[in-house]
């Protein structure tokens, strides 16, 4: 059966106090709006029609997606207006299932067991015990148990307002159904706006059966109006990733502080202690290992890594992800920027900056470094404080070290240049010229010693 999609997403979600539309703001570093279409998209033959108002470009322009249809919704008139908007899109004899773009969280399994409920006289509706309903409306059913109707909480009586049960939004029906029967709401009711839940009682009125089920987790019922929920929501959301991924192996040292925007693929046995965030794409192969405070961005990382506390990687799509071999140490307080390539037992230590920098098998660079658009070999040694001159103001260059070479500490390597295999860089020296294999090249200044100098005493 074809399955459209409407996604409601038109209100200007006034109590974010933001100049981002609502529906842009993220849940694990994606849209909320992107979450409702990534769920619905797993569905098999189905059309998205996402409505919106308030930022409509702004909205539209955030995503490529070209199987998307737009709406707009000029005015905001209620929730049946803005499904109103979408009715000409519907595909002939397809079911319509209605979402909310603030309700991020809904879940595949809830909405396929809600899609199991339709037919072509039956209308689909979630629902859910609330404790506090307050806000809602609220689910009014029959001395035989079927839903009549459902009334808004401006628009209940006392008897109604003790009701637990409310209405999600959520529902589906035949779209043949939705098209004849939107039109019949109308806003005779205390808000004047066409609310799409009158379609209960329309549909009771055209002897069509109501059927109910309820979601796994509040959670995924729970819309976003403020920023409070929002952050409630983060916290929820981030919870289960953590969950999930402890299910499938991985070793939290506290879910509760831990934080994924994006994908992370993890091997067995990977520990990751408190206070990191990952971001983008993000693997860890087997056995490795992430300290406490680690921000992680675009990052294939092997088996058996060390990456130690503080230390920041930050991969990018766009300029190149930051990819490290089997048994790399990384860290404390390192940086790894875009585009750099670590092979296996490579050692970068504290406060070394990398970028678009490869380093071969074993080579070291322990401690205050730069490395920027070098080509390293394999078993070079980058003593400390040594700096690739890689601008000139203008251009970038290159600096190519090869296997084996010895680069002594505070080295100033002005690229374009080239250390040959085994070379040796005197401590200190400033090199601009090539430094042929097996070389040494020493270039400071040469030393002084003054016999019986006297510091000044006092103040002239
Ligand atoms: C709606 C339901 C209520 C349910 C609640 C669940 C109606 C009349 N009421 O109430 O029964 O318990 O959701 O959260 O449907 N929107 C538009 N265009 C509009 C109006 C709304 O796109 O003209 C969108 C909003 O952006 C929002 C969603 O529809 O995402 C819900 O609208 P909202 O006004 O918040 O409905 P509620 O009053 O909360
Ligand atoms: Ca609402």
């Amino acid at each position: 059966m074809a399955i459209d999609v409407i996604v409601l997403a038109a209100g200007q979600g006034t109590r974010m106090q933001s100049e981002l539309p609502k529906v842009l703001h993220p849940l694990g570093g994606k849209p909320l709006l992107s979450h409702v279409i990534d769920t619905a998209n797993k569905l098999a033959d189905v059309q998205v029609t996402v409505v919106v108002g308030h930022g409509a470009e702004t909205i539209k322009a955030k995503f490529s997606d070209t199987r998307l249809t737009w709406v707009e919704q000029k005015e905001q008139r209620g929730t049946a207006h803005a499904v109103a908007q979408a009715l000409p899109k519907l595909r002939a004899n397809s079911q319509a299932l209605i979402l909310y773009g603030d309700v991020p969280m809904i879940k595949l399994d809830t909405v396929t067991e809600l899609l199991d409920l339709v037919d072509d006289n039956t209308l689909a509706l979630l629902t859910a015990e609330l404790g506090a309903p307050t806000g809602y409306g609220r689910i009014v059913r029959g001395n035989d148990g079927e839903v009549r109707a459902i009334v808004e909480q401006k628009d209940a009586n006392a008897e109604q307002l003790q009701i637990n049960e409310i209405n999600t939004g959520v529902m589906c029906l035949s779209s043949e159904a939705l098209k004849k029967w939107i039109p019949e709401i109308n806003s005779n009711n205390a808000q004047n706006e066409f609310y799409l839940t009158d379609i209960i009682a329309i549909a009771k009125s055209h002897d069509h059966g109501i059927k109910t089920s309820q979601p796994g987790c509040l959670h995924e019922i729970e819309g976003v109006n403020t920023r409070s929920q929002l952050a409630g929501l983060e916290r929820a959301y981030q919870s289960q990733v953590a969950h999930q991924l402890m299910d499938q192996g991985l070793s939290l040292a506290d879910p509760q502080r831990f934080d994924c925007r994006g994908e992370l693929l993890t091997g067995t046995d990977v520990f990751i202690d408190v206070n990191c965030v990952f971001e983008g794409k993000v693997s860890l192969g087997c056995g490795t290992r992430i300290g406490p405070n680690c921000v992680i961005s675009h990052a294939d990382i092997g088996n058996d890594v060390v990456i130690k506390a503080n230390t920041v990687i930050e991969g990018s799509l766009s300029k190149g992800v930051v990819t490290i071999g089997n048994r790399v140490q990384v860290g404390p307080f390192a940086r790894l920027r875009e585009g750099t390539v670590l092979a296996e037992d490579v050692r970068i230590g504290n406060f070394v900056e990398t970028k678009k920098a490869q380093l071969g098998q074993g080579s070291k660079a322990n401690h205050l470094t730069y490395l920027g658009d070098a080509d390293i070999g394999s078993g070079v040694n980058i003593g400390a404080g040594t700096i690739t001159c890689n601008y000139d103001g203008v251009n970038k260059f290159q600096t190519k070290i090869d296997d084996g070479a010895f680069i002594g500490s505070n080295a100033s390597l002005v690229a374009p240049l080239t250390v040959g295999v085994d070379a040796t860089v005197g401590a200190g020296s400033t090199i601009s010229k090539a430094v042929p294999a097996h070389n040494l090249a020493v270039a400071r200044g040469n030393q002084r010693n003054i016999k019986g100098w006297k510091r000044p005493s006092e103040k002239t």
